[in-house]
């Protein structure tokens, strides 16, 4: 038997202890048909790119009609601030639902539970290629922290951001020299924003895609890259029961079987991946 030490690989992932602890709400602001609300975390666990966070606010979870929201809901971290030793996590968040709701109602002086960073995010890609992000809707917003740590390592990063409507499309304001299409044509570009994809990927040198947004997109993205033999990576979204792999709720078929995607993702190698609109949780 070899006793040669194998090299171990490498994780895209932070993780902290198990559990749920209290954030206090740092500040809240508007981006348009969005919210953003950043909270304090008490144990200064910087996250990887592309990671999660389960959130529940600490008053008024449960307990409204119909008893809803019952589970906290799984939210990518869109950016990270350091306040000294502490670390401020900031979370985009759209209201579809009551869950969504209840953390936008969040103010200064209220408090989350919060549990993570939870999941797998991006890796990072190899020298000299350019990473294309491509987001749609909320799902833009693990491109930030993204783009934030690309740019911070001098990786050329352009953002290719699709939105409903000017309204929507506020939230490109998170990003350095986005540029932005819109289904209903407000901003920028009138059309899919796997249109700008194509045109980009048309220009010369390596690059590598990363992407999240809605199952329709994910798929666009993903059969483009796969007919131009470029190399993506795309953020999933599923509905998150417990978030750490335990009850099964999140799995997605992939060519080597059934994976969690809140422990074997939510980041995944395109090339794994069959037809994404099959995701679509509506
Ligand atoms: Fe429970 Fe993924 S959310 S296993």
């Amino acid at each position: 038997m070899s006793t040669a030490a194998q090299p171990i690989a490498f994780e895209p992932r932070a993780v902290a202890p198990l559990g749920r602890r209290r954030a206090p709400v740092a500040y809240t602001r508007s981006l348009g048909a969005y919210g953003l609300i950043a909270v304090r975390d008490p144990i200064s666990v910087t996250p990887w790119p592309g990671q999660f966070y389960m959130l529940a606010s600490v008053e008024g979870w449960g307990g409204g009609e119909g008893e809803r929201p019952f589970l906290p809901r799984a939210c990518s971290v869109a950016r990270v601030r350091s306040e000294g030793t502490a670390v401020v996590l900031e979370f985009m968040l759209e209201d579809v639902g009551p869950g969504t709701r209840r953390l936008l109602a969040g103010e200064v002086g209220d408090e989350l539970w919060l549990a993570g960073p939870l999941g797998l995010g991006f890796h990072p890609p190899p020298e000299r290629a350019r990473s294309v992000l491509v987001g749609g809707g909320a799902g833009v917003a693990p491109l930030v922290i993204w783009q934030d740590w690309l740019q911070a390592g001098g990786h050329a990063a352009p953002a290719l951001l699709g939105f409903r409507s000017a309204r929507h499309a506020q939230a490109a304001a998170l990003f350095s020299e986005p540029t932005v299409a819109t289904d209903d044509g407000g901003a920028g570009y009138h059309g899919p924003v796997t249109e700008l994809l194509a045109s980009v990927l048309s220009e010369p040198g390596p690059a590598v895609v990363s992407a999240c947004g809605p199952p329709g997109m994910l798929e666009a993205v993903r059969a483009l890259c796969a007919a131009r033999g470029v190399a993506a990576q795309l953020a999933l979204e599923a509905p998150m029961a417990c978030g750490y792999g335990a009850c099964f709720g999140c799995v997605v078929a992939t060519v080597d079987g059934y994976a969690r995607v809140c422990v074997d993702g939510p980041v995944f190698a395109a090339e794994r991946l069959g037809d994404l609109r099959t995701l679509d949780h509506g």
